[in-house]
């Protein structure tokens, strides 16, 4: 299916005074606050009484606190979510992930209200190429194919001629006529994922990187290999040791067919296939909760326990209460800008195949 898991209903506790919830604040933003948790149950309730009032649907990004992620109707990567944002037909998107994934529904969509609980969740590899800069380097390879990364900024991608997710970053590349220049950006490991698996050398990439995912290093992730020799690897490939992965299965240090370098949703796909026993997973800790309710008997180890994304983990339970209850933070895209990004975020949405559905 073309979507991020698709979530159920949230039961109502009976008779529970749905406002009250509200008040109790502190232990919310604590990675633990789901699942049977009274507190949970209350919340949840509250949120999806509120989202059916306001005729709104809630995306939550694979990188959420795990709460957020079980309140959502949808949970997914960039692209599935994305997708559903273009064609849902609710008035009002709440998009618990950061800006510019909001920004990205509401250039698909700006027909809607759209919602961030926090505006200020940024993206520090969205912060590495900024308009100008890519009008710079446009002007130094005339007739190149500019691909962004959807980590980027509106007006980014209105100088952009085609966007990509982690998902379909190669068949976006791919779909680009061989003997044309490509630039691409901001990700220098993505982009060196996509070359290494096209061998295109006409493509040329930024120097850019998300702060949390360069953080997981080859030596860390050689170091966790060595201990669980039967593990499987999902690398995200935006990770610093996604080279390294490759260099350890092309040496013979690792099994090959154990590496897997994947988006948040394929692993997701990934893990309701695999026979492997355990795995060793190299991204952002929040995708480890996805990955336990896909495949309840693995055993998920993250590669670096510390990666986790201090923007994603900006939107709180009680962010998302008063993101329903106030309208706010409403998104906004200059019109003439989202009109100039549109084709190439709608381009992103018609290539690749779905992940992460269920
Ligand atoms: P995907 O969910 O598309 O794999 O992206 C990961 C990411 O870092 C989003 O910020
Ligand atoms: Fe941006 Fe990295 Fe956070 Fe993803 S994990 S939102 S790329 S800073």
């Amino acid at each position: 299916m073309d979507i991020g898991s698709k979530q159920g209903p949230v039961t109502a506790v009976p008779g529970a005074p749905l406002a009250r919830s509200a008040l109790r604040s502190v232990a919310w933003d604590s990675a633990s606050f789901t699942g049977r948790d009274q507190a949970y149950l209350e919340w949840a309730a509250e949120v999806r009484a509120l989202a059916a009032e306001r005729d709104a649907l809630i995306l939550a990004h694979n990188y959420q606190l795990p709460a957020v992620q079980d309140v959502a109707h949808h949970v997914g990567d960039s692209l599935a979510l994305s997708r559903i944002a273009a064609t849902a037909p609710q008035s009002t998107i709440v998009f618990c992930g950061v800006h510019f994934m909001a920004e990205t529904a509401k250039i698909l969509a700006p027909e809607k209200t759209v919602l961030i609980p926090d505006a200020a969740a940024g993206c520090s590899l969205a912060d590495s190429l900024t308009a100008d800069q890519l009008r710079d380097w446009k002007s130094q390879h005339p007739g190149a194919i500019v691909v962004s990364y959807v980590n980027t900024t509106a007006e980014v991608k209105a100088e952009t001629d085609i966007c990509c997710t982690s998902s379909n970053a190669v068949d976006v590349v791919a779909s680009i006529p061989a003997d044309r220049e490509v630039l691409f950006g901001p990700d220098q490991f993505l982009g060196a994922h996509v070359r290494r698996t096209l061998g295109r050398d006409n493509m040329h990439v930024w120097g850019g990187e998300c702060h949390v995912h360069a953080g997981i290093n080859g030596r860390q992730l050689a170091a966790v290999a060595a201990q669980s020799p039967e593990a499987e690897l999902f690398i995200h490939p935006e990770c610093g040791c996604a080279t390294s992965a490759i260099y350890l299965a092309g040496s013979g240090v690792v099994d090959a067919d154990r590496v897997k370098i994947l988006s948040t949703g394929d692993m997701v796909v990934q893990a309701r296939r695999t026979r492997a026993r355990e795995v060793l997973v190299a991204t952002e800790i929040g995708m480890l909760h996805q990955l336990r309710r896909a495949a309840p008997d693995i055993e998920f180890r993250a590669v670096n326990e510390r990666a986790s994304c201090p923007y994603m983990k900006m939107i709180t339970p009680v962010k998302v209460v008063t993101a329903l209850r106030e309208r706010r933070d409403e998104v906004t895209v200059d019109p003439d800008v989202a009109a100039r990004a549109r084709g190439a975020v709608e381009a992103m949405i018609a290539i690749g195949r779905p992940a992460g559905g269920e």
